[in-house]
């Protein structure tokens, strides 16, 4: 069989320069040059807290952005259990252990009309894409669905970098009434994009595949299961996708979704 590819992962001790608190989640900018200088939009970077026994293993967390000039990476963290909840309430100045950037990234299309549809925190690694994609002259259209308006927390970001931006608000507080996969599916009858990117809960995602299918769109999908090592070791992120068995950490985290047939 063929040897898995394996990662050695570049280690970074990370500044946390700002935090900025919101509803149900945490903007964290962090002090990091190697990972500025070297992530791509859709990797990832593996988390600790030196000298924190409740982190004991490390967690992912996709690159928002990436400065240059300040040597920042910016990350939006939710807060679900213990390992988020510490990372969203860390002080300023706290040393963060890196790994990574890790994963495969977006390919970035070279010309043309990029659809962006992005639910929840699945919205971060989209905003690193979005700016990705306008320095490269591709018009972008952005989807944003969040549950309400008080979690549209990258709105005004994703705004600034898309030339249309749809937002939607599962409860109507903002936007269209109605959540991220219907307003990509008006999107995708009404207009002609090169290639959709998706990130979002998997409920989202699987709601969202079939439509992308059927509108014989070109699509690239980044899923967040879960991972423990993040270096293609543990196996616990095996998925099966389009009949094959990946780890999602090394083969993913953004994986095609490739165009269905004409006669399809
Ligand atoms: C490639 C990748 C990129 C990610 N990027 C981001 C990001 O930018 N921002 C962000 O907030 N989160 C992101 N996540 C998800 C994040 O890593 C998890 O929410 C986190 O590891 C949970 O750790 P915890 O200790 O807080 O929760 P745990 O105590 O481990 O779990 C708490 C609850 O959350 C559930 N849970 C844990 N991990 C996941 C997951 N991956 N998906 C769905 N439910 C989960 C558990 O089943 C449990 O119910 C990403 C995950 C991956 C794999
Ligand atoms: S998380 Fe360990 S192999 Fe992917």
């Amino acid at each position: 069989s063929p040897r898995r590819r394996l990662v050695n992962p570049e280690t970074e001790r990370a500044q946390l320069v700002a935090s900025c608190q919101l509803t149900d989640s945490a903007l964290l900018t962090l002090k990091a040059p190697y990972a500025a200088r070297n992530a791509q939009p859709g990797q990832f970077l593996m988390l600790r807290i030196p000298n924190r026994p409740d982190l004991t293993t490390p967690r992912p967390i996709s690159v928002a952005d990436a400065d240059l000039t300040s040597n920042t990476v910016s990350l939006l963290i939710q807060r679900k259990g213990c390992g988020t909840t510490v990372l969203c309430s860390l002080r300023q100045a706290t040393e963060v252990l890196l790994w990574g950037p890790l994963g495969r990234p977006f390919s970035l299309l070279e010309r043309g009309r990029a659809l962006l549809v992005g639910g929840g925190v699945g919205v971060a690694p989209l905003l690193f894409l979005a700016k990705r994609l306008t320095e490269c002259g591709i018009a972008v259209t952005a989807v944003y669905g969040a549950k309400t308006k008080t979690q549209l927390h990258l709105k005004a970001r994703l705004e600034s970098l898309s030339d249309n931006l749809v937002v939607c608000t599962e409860d109507g507080t903002e936007g269209v009434c109605g959540s991220a996969v219907s307003a990509m599916r008006q999107q995708l009858a009404q207009n002609r994009f090169d290639r959709v990117y998706l990130c979002g809960p998997p409920s989202m995602v699987r709601h969202a595949l079939p439509l992308i299918t059927k509108a014989k769109a070109t699509a690239q999908v980044l899923l967040e299961g879960r991972m423990l090592c993040g270096l293609g070791v543990c196996a616990c992120c095996t998925i099966k996708w389009q009949g094959r068995l990946l780890r999602l950490c090394t083969d993913g985290p953004v994986l095609d979704v490739p165009a269905a047939a004409e006669d399809d």
